[in-house]
Order: structure tokens, then sequence, then C-alpha cells
């Protein structure tokens, strides 16, 4: 499909993997509506990024009722709809003896609650795009589990149940379902500081950069016969060696 001038919602836009992405995208020329926790980074971004952001939301995705009132100001400002990318993400990892009812919580609220919120809310503008599609960033950790990332494993094979269930669902009509079950990424995700990562890679540990990354969420976002899951592990593409935690 072409990007140019069709609106896209992009979560987790004020990220590592969102903010990147939502630059790639407005170079082809798509309408951008972003959500992210911070304003402050969502204002940097657009600086950036510049004319092709239509609007932005900063919310905080504890708070469902912010979400469903984000929505409704979309629904009533957008008739159609033509892509959700669902990137916000949060990891806490920490072993199960340790791990906090607050941590699950976030989590779930961030990597499973609103995924569904937006879709759920932003359905029919979404059914009105002949094209349109829902992507949402999964993890090698909602398909391998892990030990000592179990609540966070948890919160993504939700989000890969809920996303090859829609893709059924919803087969043979708008919007498409796809998951991106991702790998090892060189952003501040997850707690450890991106520099740490940065020296990891250089001795061999896989990550991707970030730009691979986006590049390739752009052509499977062109291309309209994108598989429902699509994997893309660092070293199945020569970025290094996956050591399981
Ligand atoms: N990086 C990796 O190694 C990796 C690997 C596999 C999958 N993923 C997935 O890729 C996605 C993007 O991750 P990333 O690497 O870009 O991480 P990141 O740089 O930490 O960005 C995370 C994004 O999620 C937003 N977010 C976090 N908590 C939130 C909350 N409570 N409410 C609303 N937004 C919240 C952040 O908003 P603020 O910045 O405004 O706080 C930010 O925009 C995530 O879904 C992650 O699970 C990442």
């Amino acid at each position: 499909m072409l990007l140019n001038n069709k609106v896209f919602l992009v979560t987790g836009a004020s990220g590592g993997i969102g903010s990147a992405l939502t630059s790639r995208l407005a170079e082809e020329g798509t309408q951008l509506i972003l959500v992210g926790r911070s304003e402050k980074k969502l204002r940097e971004v657009i600086a950036q990024t510049g004319k092709s952001i239509i609007t932005y939301y900063n919310c905080d995705f504890n708070n469902s009722r912010r979400i469903i009132d984000i929505c409704d100001k979309i629904r009533g400002s957008f008739p159609i709809l033509d892509g959700l990318i669902n990137v916000a993400g949060v990891g806490i990892y920490s072993p199960f003896e340790r791990s906090s009812l607050k941590d699950f919580k976030a989590m779930l609220n961030v990597n499973i609650m609103a995924p569904f919120l937006f879709t759920s809310y932003l359905l029919d503008r979404l059914k009105k795009s002949k094209q349109s599609f829902v992507m949402n960033i999964g993890s090698g950790a909602g398909t391998i589990p892990m030990k000592n990332r179990s609540t966070y494993c948890a919160s993504k094979f939700a989000l890969r149940g809920l996303t090859l269930s829609l893709a059924e669902e919803f087969d043979g009509r708008q919007p498409k379902f796809c998951l991106i079950t991702l790998g090892s990424t060189l952003t501040n995700f997850g707690g450890k500081p991106l520099e740490e990562k940065k020296k990891e890679f250089t001795k061999g540990q896989a990550y991707f950069p970030v730009e691979w990354v986006v590049n390739r969420l752009k052509e499977i976002i062109k291309d309209e016969n994108r598989a429902t899951e699509i994997t893309l592990f660092p070293g199945d593409h020569g970025f290094g060696v996956w050591n399981k935690p």
C-alpha cells in the first residue's frame, strides 16, 4: 500500500522504536497521530519530524479512562483510520519472588490492555478504511519462556494470543492484524541502559540497530500480503549471537 496521506496512530511514539518509526513514516507522507506517556519527549519527536504529525496525545496507559477519552477525541476528528501501530511497551524484569503486583499490573496495562482498548474503541474507524491494519509489537518473550522475566513474558504471550486470534476473526475483512515478534533492539527498553547494550553488541551479543527495525517495519506495513506473525530476531540477520537469559 502507498503510505502517502494514510492516517496512522502510533503509540509509544516517544520511545526508541516508536520515535524512529514516526520519522520513517513521516518521510513517506503518512499523516500521524502520536501517543506517548511523556509530553516533553513527544514534543521533541514532533520538532524533529515536522508537518506529518496531525496531532498528539500524552497518556499514562495505567489510566484506562484516559485512553478511552483519547479514542473518543480521535473518533470525533477522524472518520477513517488506516493503521493502528501499538509500539508502547514496558519490561520490568525480576525473579518471580521479587515481582510485585504493581509492576505486573503496569505491564498488563501497557502491553496488553492498551492495545485492546485502542483496537476496541477505534475499530469502527479502522473498518472504514479499505487497507487498514493493526500492528502490535510483540517480543521473543511472547513465544519463548524465560526465567526472571515471567511477568513480562505473560504480558507478551497475551498480546500474541490476542493479535493472532483477531487475525483469524477478521480474516477476509478489515482491519488486518499483524504481530511483530521482535528480538533485542538497541533502545533503553527493559531497564538496561542503552550504552551498556551497545557495549554488549560490540562484543557480539545479538541486538538490532533501531534503524534496521523501523526500515523493516515500514516495508511490512507497505506489504498488504503481510503474514499475521513476523518474527525478527537479530541473530537471524547477522546482528550478533543471542544467549537466552
Ligand atoms: N528494545 C527491545 O529490546 C525490544 C525487544 C522486543 C520487543 N520490544 C518491544 O518494542 C516496543 C517498543 O520498545 P522500545 O524498545 O522502543 O522501548 P522504549 O524506548 O522504552 O519505549 C517504550 C515506549 O512505551 C511508552 N510507555 C512505557 N510505559 C508507558 C505507560 N505507562 N503509558 C504509556 N506509554 C508508556 C514509553 O513512553 P515514554 O517514553 O513517553 O515514557 C515509550 O514511548 C515495546 O512494546 C517492547 O516490548 C522491544
